[in-house]
Order: structure tokens, then sequence, then C-alpha cells
């Protein structure tokens, strides 16, 4: 039902502010895959790589459960960490990420898995 509607913008490398709408429950990395949105989660979401970081709005960031000490250690590994730096698949959607606002970073990490760097482009 619309009640479980989550609407969010994701801002892709370029720029480009694409709105998509989510549900309560839906998890962003898997949320943006399913808008052929550029964000990769090369682990699955199992806290073991940090290709699904995204930068989280200051209006949202307090509004996210804290990250556990996994999702921390990777973000530590992940190239242009900022303050506002999140893993994508831990954040769950809920009302209150109603209007949430990610953007993807210049580029990620994904040495943990498939050994390379991906370039910027
Ligand atoms: Fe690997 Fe999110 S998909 S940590």
């Amino acid at each position: 039902t619309d009640d479980e509607v989550v609407n969010i913008t994701f801002i892709d490398k370029g720029g480009k502010r694409i709105p998509v709408k989510g549900k309560i429950g839906d998890n962003v990395m898997y949320l943006a895959h399913r808008y052929d949105i550029e964000l990769e989660g090369a682990c699955e979401a199992s806290l073991a790589c940090s290709t699904c970081h995204v930068y989280v709005h200051e209006n949202y960031f307090d509004k996210l459960t804290d990250p556990e000490e996994e999702e921390e250690d990777m973000l530590d590994m992940a190239p242009f960490l900022k303050p506002n730096s999140r893993l994508g698949c831990q954040i769950i959607l809920n009302k209150d990420l109603e209007g949430l606002e990610v953007t993807l970073p210049p580029i990620t990490r994904n040495f943990y898995v498939d050994g390379h760097v991906p370039q910027p482009h």
C-alpha cells in the first residue's frame, strides 16, 4: 500500500538526481540495483566489502541506526570516506527516512572481493 512507500533520491557520480520509490524495510543497496543505479554491492550485504559506500544527506544521517563495528571497519577502507559515509546495504528504509538523499562516491574499492581497484571515470 502507499503507506509503505518511502521516496528517496540517489545522486549518481555525475551529480544526476534519480528519485525512486522504495518501501519500508527495503535495503538501499538492493533498491539501487532494482533501478539500475550504479551502486555496487559486491559482498551481497554481508559487511565484507565497501563497494556499497554512500554519503547520506546531513538531515538524515542521525536518523539512521548506528553502524555496527563491522560496518565501521569496512568504511575505514573505503576511498573518499566522509563523516556522513555509510554502507548502503546497512540502510533499511523506514518512514523517518522519507525524502532521504544518498550520494554515490566518486570511486569505490572492490579490492577485497576481486583483487583490483576500479579506476575513477
Ligand atoms: Fe558489501 Fe554492503 S554490499 S558491505
